[in-house]
């Protein structure tokens, strides 16, 4: 087995790895105290099964809907109904909103380009807020969820992007991305990831077992630089942890 980051729960599989998220999930809404509860989602494929299981009979009625504001940690520019799309692949996911009673799903603007939807975004997180700077004692977000791409990258911040030395901004465009698909991208920066009550990194599969090695090793990668104010936890499964 390779050596796993502090605080991993080792999972047997994917459908694991989701439900023990899903199950995080409601220990985050259930200590929620504000009427809002803010839930910044991942994209890529990980976390597809997990928002398929909130929204399926298991969990879909022991959450507060109407107190849940979805927002997104990244997405490609590309239209919303493009494969590539981190909407498409969330409203898919958690069936379109059909069977769901309210949805607050707070979408990246991908039609004006990068810079445009960029700053869109950070106007809407802002708003959110209720202030244009983060207080380290009051999380932007309640869940920060989060996946490892196979560089070691998490949202779109890809390793040696200049992107990374921002550090100011809430949100940035990404023009150039470091791995397919390789279209411009918009990502939440490090400040913004980090400001959570709680975050969780999802990994399962063999494919991630180098970035996860790379990390353990100390290598400074972006996927290591996200914290939050409470506890940053990853969920592994076993294919990933080479257990
Ligand atoms: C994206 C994601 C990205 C993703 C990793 C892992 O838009 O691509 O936000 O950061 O989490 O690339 O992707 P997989 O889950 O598909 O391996």
């Amino acid at each position: 087995m390779i050596a796993l980051p502090p605080n991993t729960t080792l999972l047997p599989d994917a459908e694991a790895t989701a439900r023990a998220a899903a199950d995080h999930l409601l220990s985050i809404v259930d200590t929620a105290t504000a009427d809002r509860i803010a839930v910044c989602l991942s994209g890529g494929s990980t976390p597809k099964r997990l928002y398929e299981l909130l929204a399926s009979g298991a969990y879909v009625g022991r959450l507060p809907w109407s107190r849940l504001h979805w927002f997104f940690g990244d997405d490609r520019v590309v239209p919303w109904d493009d494969p590539l799309s981190n909407v498409r692949m969330v409203r898919e996911a958690f069936g379109h909103g059909a069977a769901l009673p309210t949805t607050h799903f707070h979408f990246i603007p991908s039609d004006g380009g990068a810079e445009v939807g960029a700053r869109a975004y950070q106007r809407t997180l802002q708003d959110f807020y209720g202030a244009d700077t983060l207080d380290p004692a009051r999380p932007l977000f309640d869940l920060v969820l989060l996946g490892l791409g196979n560089d070691g990258h998490t949202a779109s911040l890809f390793p040696g992007k200049p992107v990374l030395e921002e550090e100011t901004a809430w949100v940035v465009p990404v023009p150039e991305a470091g791995m397919e698909p390789f279209v411009p991208r918009i990502s939440l920066t490090f400040p913004a990831l980090s400001s959570s009550r709680s975050a969780i990194f999802l990994v399962s599969g063999a494919g991630k077992r180098d970035p996860l090695s790379r990390l353990a090793a100390g290598e400074d990668l972006p996927s290591g630089r996200v914290s939050s104010l409470g506890r940053l936890e990853w969920l592994i499964d076993e294919a990933a942890a080479d257990a």
